[in-house]
């Protein structure tokens, strides 16, 4: 479970995180929502630990996060598999060496171990036989799809997605749609998800939350959502209701 409480988080005069309170339930996939600039990779930073807060706490299953050292910080890191916008693969390693990177830099695992696991992730994820390729080879929605498989290869405990569909095409939004729900119905995570695409946004979570000015000014389930009166979040979902916003990959 993940529990924010009262975090606070500037860079110089700005603030962008002012007294932050959101819980994510263990097991349930979890929807973050907000204007471009409102906050949401600064606090999804903070809840991996890449970013510290100014104030407030973070627990991950009990453990307060914001008070570890760099050196512990890094072991509760590995709790998280992360899938960042524009898949982020290192495109100079191959497929095998993207997937397995977390096992051989993090485990003794032997190399066939690991190239067996690589192959089981991969296929997983649908994947099959792109092990020697670049990820210039592939698709972007393969690219996800690898990103994917190197989030979840040594089973974490909370997976991350930060637009997890931006650029991609409506097919191949489906498919990565799919394979989120599956995923976590098999492997049955924690999942936050950040993304501009409502729709997408809606289809995998349970719950959700929107951040306004620096604060969470709703969380709720569905249900919630759809009987809101409060004019801003009504005024938010107008919006989106044209369409995504694209950020084309470049
Ligand atoms: N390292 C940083 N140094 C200074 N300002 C930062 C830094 N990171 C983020 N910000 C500022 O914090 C604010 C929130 O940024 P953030 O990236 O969290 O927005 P976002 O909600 O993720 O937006 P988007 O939907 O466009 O991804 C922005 O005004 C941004 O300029
Ligand atoms: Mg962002």
């Amino acid at each position: 479970m993940i529990k924010v409480r009262n975090l606070y988080r500037s860079f110089g005069e700005k603030q962008v995180l002012k007294g932050i309170n959101l819980t994510v339930n263990k097991g349930e996939t979890f929807l973050l929502i907000g204007r471009s600039g409102a906050g949401k990779s600064v606090l999804l930073k903070n809840i991996i630990g890449l970013l510290r807060p100014d104030s407030g706490t973070i627990s991950i299953d009990g453990v307060d996060i914001t008070q570890l050292t760099n050196d512990k910080l890094e072991r509760i890191r590995l709790q998280f598999g992360l899938v960042f916008q524009g898949s982020a693969l290192f495109d100079f390693l191959t497929i095998e060496e993207n997937v397995g990177f977390f096992l051989t830099r993090h485990t003794s695992l032997r190399k066939e171990e690991i190239r067996k696991r690589v192959t089981e992730t991969l296929a997983l994820v649908g994947l099959k036989g792109i092990e020697g390729s670049y990820p210039y080879e592939l698709s972007g929605g393969m690219r996800k799809r690898v990103a994917i498989a190197r989030a979840v290869i040594y089973n974490p405990k909370i997976l991350i997605y930060d637009e997890p569909t931006t650029g991609i095409d409506p097919i191949a939004v489906d498919k990565i749609v799919s394979l989120i729900e599956d995923l976590h119905k098999r492997l049955a995570i924690t999942s936050l998800v950040v993304t501009h695409d409502l729709e997408v946004g809606l289809k995998l979570a349970e719950r959700l939350a929107f951040l306004l000015g620096g604060k969470i000014i709703f969380e709720g389930d569905k249900k919630a959502l759809e009987s809101t009166t409060d004019e801003r979040l009504i005024q938010f979902l107008k919006g989106s209701s044209g369409g995504p916003i694209k950020e084309m990959e470049v």
